[in-house]
């Protein structure tokens, strides 16, 4: 029995992809941009081993087996990996040197995330990542970065830029085949240490309406969609120039109106597709009121919303500290787990365990009232961060019949 054991990280878009022009081969209506967020702290952990003794696929998500025929995208990926690998296994036989023939064995898949699913913190992306990503592994593929996005594309669009660390373009290309609709990474995570990401947890519930069915919903109803595919190739480009040179201001404003456009075409939809909430909405004005109190009028902040009422942040790391004692204050806590101080940016504050919330003077009590506690359940701190990792055997998810070690 073979068995590979790796991670694979979230990446939240600050050009966001929406909309597929081929939703078989998951192909976008634009290009969209990423940065790729911590393993360390939220991730996706997938074991998959292979033997010639096992009778069928089989796949665990999250403790509990699930039946892997139902999963037509993860099929793909299976079926696109396998060919490669075979390939490999022909032209080694052609020469007289015989590989294992893994791609003629069945596989066992354990996967699992270490935060909610479907709360709208890009699951698919890092779980689909991780699935491909393990698979190239186990089958000790030798394609580039870039071509293996092509495969996780197919598992879920926005999985492709989970293969890479740093900054990340999903390139929409226009070839039907989607030969050219692959991840490429525009800067490593070394580039710009200063910029950091604060993940606002506002509710852990399941979504309603999922990405990939708004998204079609978007595509054939939205008047507005039409203007967005217009605009999206220019700030595409201003957002690459923004990142090349660490412009913080051009990078949040650019951030701010993606995100803002993303949810103004979901709610041109027809019915409108909701996924912020009032407390979404909130942070929001926190935002730019907290950019507007700025001195020297420069923005200090960016928030970002994906497919559902979670706010990102984005902030160069000396406005962190002051970020999470504003919204401990305006969203306060209910619960123990509320802030874990990972990076220690509280410093003597977190180390003796007294978390000191801090209100702004000069914001509007009337624009922004403290909220019930419990509004914000969570604050992860996070960081711009590297791509996939490959684990020791010891971390692996399965013992040595191939069942996972762990059940639901
Ligand atoms: C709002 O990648 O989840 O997070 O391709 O149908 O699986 P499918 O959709 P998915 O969509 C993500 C949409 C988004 C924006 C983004 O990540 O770019």
């Amino acid at each position: 029995m073979k068995t590979v054991t790796c991670t694979a990280p979230v990446n939240i878009a600050v050009i966001k992809y929406w909309g597929k022009r081929d939703t078989q081969l998951i192909l976008p209506t634009n290009d969209s941009l990423s940065v790729t967020l911590s393993q360390d702290i939220l991730h996706s952990k997938t074991t998959i081993s292979a033997a010639k003794e096992f009778e069928k696929d089989r796949l665990w998500l999250n403790g509990k087996e699930e039946d892997i025929t139902k999963n037509k995208r993860m099929h793909n990926c299976f079926r696109e990996t396998r060919a490669l690998r075979k390939q490999m296994e022909d032209d080694a036989a052609a020469k007289g040197q015989p590989l294992e023939p893994l791609s003629t064995y069945h596989v066992h898949v354990c996967s699992e995330n270490n935060f909610p699913t479907a709360a709208g913190l890009a699951s698919s992306a890092s779980g689909l990542a991780a699935l491909v990503y393990t698979l190239s592994q186990l089958f000790e593929l030798t394609i580039s970065v870039s071509d293996l996005s092509r495969i996780a594309r197919q598992g879920s669009g926005s999985a492709c830029r989970s293969l890479f660390g740093g900054f990340v373009a999903w390139e929409m290309g226009d070839k039907d085949d989607g030969s050219d609709s692959r991840a490429v990474q525009i800067a490593p995570e070394t580039h710009w240490p200063e910029l950091e990401a604060l993940i606002c947890v506002v509710s852990d519930a399941k979504k309603g309406t999922s990405s990939t069915e708004g998204m079609q919903h978007t595509i054939q109803t939205s008047p507005l969609m039409k203007e967005r595919v217009k605009i999206v190739p220019e700030r595409m480009q201003a957002m690459k120039d923004a990142i090349l040179s660490k412009d913080f201001q051009s990078f949040a404003e650019l951030t701010m109106r993606d995100s803002n456009q993303f949810h103004a075409v979901c709610l041109d939809t027809y019915p409108p597709i909701f996924y912020l909430n009032d407390t979404s909405r909130a942070i929001i004005r926190l935002i730019h009121e907290y950019n507007s109190s700025s001195p020297d009028g420069k923005l200090k902040a960016a928030y970002t919303y994906d497919a559902g009422p979670n706010a990102v942040i984005y902030a160069p790391k000396e406005n962190m500290r002051e970020i999470i004692q504003l919204i401990a204050h305006y969203f306060p806590s209910n619960n123990d787990n509320y802030f874990n101080d990972h990076y220690q940016v509280l410093g003597e504050q977190s180390m003796s365990g007294e978390f000191k919330p801090q209100g702004h003077s000069a914001f509007n009590e009337n624009v922004i009232p403290v909220h019930p506690e419990g509004s914000v359940s969570r604050l992860l701190h996070t960081k711009c961060h590297d791509g996939p990792r490959v684990l020791e055997q010891s971390e692996s998810l399965l013992n040595d019949e191939g069942v996972p070690k762990r059940l639901a």
